[in-house]
């Protein structure tokens, strides 16, 4: 090449080049969508790193210390998609990093918890939660949750629980929404908002998971674990509402169960995870097992081996395995034997990533440590406060004893769970610590001064038998002016596995309640428990009954205030309170049967004559030591002030299958206080293609009236929303009669009628 050539050219190229970049429009690039971002990288995945994305690996719950190597090396080699029960900072920025920089393919981890009712700053249990009939304060509550816990790394807690439990005898009706489908899905809507946030990629957002995917809180008898049958109708139209509502909502992520639904394994159960969550449902996010519930099939008597549990639930559905490892051994030949598509398990892995890119985890793998405190904080205890307030029940209050007037000036604070902040948080809280909680025995001593508290547990636990300490109980008591005892059931008494078969009060309570109450002065019990308790033995022996739950890290001060009247009562039961475990299962939208139990019809065993025939007794549904009606009914909660319903009207007494009812009342407040009123509205079908239930909520409102101030409630619900599923499984509207309700809870209300044309 010559000098002058060399020039030449130079001079051409930088011509070109100029005139290029003064004139040329770069090619636009629009941003890659998730989905083509997911085509991207599944083309650059083997087998094995297919099989690696629907791993979740870590460790139990409560395991401290070094990060195990086995796991580290898991990471490394691209084995593990999702981390469960890792939650200091350093160690997910550590395992991240090793994902991140070292795996094979850089696909991040996705850090998860058990985060159920509040991270270090423990709300009360869902079923408190759901008490409040509270939806904005349940949001904020699993706000909070979501930014304590992703201050540590978690992006992904295993909450809302939204098995409908109709069964006390059930543990984990703590953390459940009750027995309720409306109110349930009102909860599950507000948790997903909660958790998720607007923008799930945001890093204090995190994903939520509707579980257990489904019929769980079905189980026969209240037994954990034990098979649940349930009609496809009933599963519907009561089961599986609060799940849709999830859905609707945005919920990133499910959970499969560990029973068996009408025989089937809910892990390997394609009607439920493919039909209906896919198919119908079109559900985009992510399918997790429960906790071995993969391997668990192979005990089920569902699968013979390891290799047709993978089978059967890859198959089913279930795109991530948690804990056991039946993937991870036999994908691969399944794939190769032709028992699991290539195809199938591509979606699997494909539902993974999707999560994956919706929590930005490809953009921000890694946690910053906050700049300031991200738990506990001020704000997040009041409102734990707030919550747990809201959450409590005056069931009982005989003569106005609550709340506590300056008459009473000594207060003998007496029970198990006065000064039991474990016990306080309730089920699941693998992070709040006891040092955090505030018991009522505290508040109570800075609320009413030190020297006008005198406290006695009288019972070191709530199961003790002895009467050891009854003494120091009751010298306690005879030197007060009123006894506040706080029982229930200690936190290990309820949740997975802690079903009980008799729902009284555990140990010698009944025995020391009784006790106190002969010391003539009022007694105030204050129930802490993660179910409804019966209490036959010991109601007539006080005077004041609130339910608290477990009420979580600020249980103490938010009872004080309720004991105090600083805060009126406005807790409602989620769930039917019975009188005797034998009355369970028991909820209020039950079918009338042909012979629906009446007062007439109703002879008590203690009144039947000896040697009656069977033909005096009349025959209709009740139990003769039981009687019909359960101890309170759902929706029930007393106030310090009072409420009246009148002027019920109906707006639209003939609606067009696809018209709206609408049905008003005026709510006044007739007591001498501020108080909460939750307005509920019922609705009974008269006549159906199937029996239809005696009432079901289908709409509430919650207000707040002060004294003599009266306010007309109104509702506008959807016929459609009064649709069911009729023999033929079709959804519909019948045309008929119909009652309806606007009352207090559902034995109450204001009763009015419409037809649907
Ligand atoms: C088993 C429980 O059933 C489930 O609710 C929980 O999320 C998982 N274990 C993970 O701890």
């Amino acid at each position: 090449m010559n000098h002058s050539y060399f020039l030449r050219s130079s001079l051409v190229f930088c011509l070109c080049f100029s005139v290029y970049s003064f004139t040329a429009v770069p090619p636009k690039h629009k941003p890659k969508t998730i989905e083509q971002k997911i085509d991207s990288l599944m083309a650059t995945l083997s087998l094995d790193d297919k099989i690696g994305q629907t791993a979740q690996r870590g460790t139990s719950s409560r395991v401290k210390g070094p990060l195990a190597e086995a796991l580290k090396t898991a990471v490394r080699n691209g084995r593990v998609s999702s981390v469960i029960n890792v939650v200091d900072i350093d160690k997910v920025n550590e395992l991240q990093r090793i994902a991140v920089k070292e795996s094979p393919h850089h696909i991040p981890l996705i850090f998860s918890r058990d985060v159920i009712h509040g991270f270090k700053t423990i709300f009360t249990i869902p079923l408190g939660q759901a008490a409040t009939w509270d939806a904005e304060s349940v949001e904020a509550g699993a706000r909070i949750a979501a930014n304590e816990a992703s201050a540590s790394g978690i992006r992904w807690t295993f909450a809302p629980m939204l098995d409908i439990a109709r069964d006390a005898r059930w543990g984990r009706i703590a953390e459940s929404a009750g027995e309720d489908p409306y109110l349930a899905s009102v909860m599950a809507k507000a948790c997903v908002n909660g958790f998720q946030g607007k923008d799930l990629s945001s890093p204090n957002s995190i994903a939520a998971c509707a579980k257990h995917f489904a019929g769980y809180g079905a189980a026969e008898g209240g037994r954990d674990y034990n098979t649940a049958n349930i009609p496809e109708q009933l599963l519907r139209d009561i089961y599986l509402k609060p799940f849709k509502a999830a859905k609707d909502a945005g919920i990133a992520t499910f959970m499969t169960s560990f029973n068996d639904l009408n025989g089937v394994p809910a892990s390997g159960n394609r009607f439920l995870l493919k039909t209906i969550l896919r198919n119908e449902w079109k559900f985009d996010g992510m399918v997790v097992s429960d906790w071995n519930s993969v391997s668990e099939m192979i005990t089920h008597g569902f699968a013979t081996d390891s290799s047709q549990a993978a089978e059967k639930a890859v198959n089913a559905g279930v795109d991530m395995e948690m804990a056991s490892n039946t993937y991870e051994h036999h994908l691969k030949e399944l794939i190769r034997d032709g028992k699991v598509t290539l195809a199938q398990l591509n979606q699997a892995v494909r539902n993974v990533l999707r999560l994956k890119y919706r929590l930005g985890l490809f953009d921000h793998p890694y946690t910053q440590a906050p700049t300031s405190p991200a738990v506990l904080t001020a704000a997040n205890l009041a409102a734990a406060k707030k919550s747990a307030a809201g959450s409590l029940v005056l069931l009982k209050n005989s003569n106005n004893i609550l709340p506590l007037t300056s008459a009473v000036h000594k207060i003998a604070v007496i029970g198990p769970l006065a000064d039991a902040p474990h016990d306080q948080l309730g089920t699941w809280t693998f992070d709040g610590e006891s040092k955090d909680t505030q018991t009522p025995l505290n508040a109570m001593r800075q609320y009413w001064g030190k020297d006008n508290i005198s406290y006695a547990a009288g019972l070191a636990y709530s199961r003790q038998h002895s009467h050891a300490g009854f003494a120091d109980a009751i010298a306690a008591a005879k030197n007060a002016d009123a006894i506040v005892f706080f029982g229930g059931e200690e936190s290990i008494l309820s949740g997975e596995a802690h079903s009980r078969a008799d729902l009284g009060l555990p140990g010698s309570q009944d025995s020391l309640l009784m006790e106190l109450s002969k010391t003539g002065k009022p007694v105030v019990l204050v129930i802490m428990a993660g179910r409804p308790i019966t209490l036959s033995h010991v109601l007539d022996k006080v005077d004041a009954v609130v339910m608290a739950w477990h009420p979580g890290t600020m249980g103490g001060p938010a009872i004080a205030e309720v004991l105090a009247g600083e805060v009126n009562p406005s807790g409602r039961l989620p769930v039917t309170w019975p009188k005797t475990s034998g009355q369970e299962p028991l909820y209020y939208n039950h079918t009338n049967t042909g012979r629906p139990a009446t007062k007439e019809a109703y002879v008590a065993i203690d009144s039947i004559p000896v040697g009656a025939w069977q033909s005096s007794l009349g025959n209709t549904s009740h139990y003769l030591d039981a009687g019909y009606l359960p101890q309170y009914p759902f929706g029930y909660g007393l106030s310090y002030t009072s409420f009246t319903y009148d002027d019920l009207q109906v707006k639209n007494s003939a609606i067009p299958v696809n018209g709206r009812l609408r049905v008003s009342a005026q709510i006044a407040n007739t007591g001498k206080r501020k108080g909460t009123e939750t307005v509920q509205l019922y609705v009974q079908q008269l006549t159906g293609d199937l029996v239809r239930p005696v009432r079901e909520l289908k709409g509430f409102k919650r207000i707040t009236l002060e004294p003599g101030q009266k306010q007309m409630v109104e509702f506008s619900i959807p016929a459609a929303e009064l649709a069911y599923h009729h023999q033929n499984l079709q959804l519909a509207t019948d045309p008929g009669k119909y009652k309806v309700w606007i009352g207090k809870n559902a034995a109450e209300g204001l009763e009015g009628s419409f037809v649907i044309k």
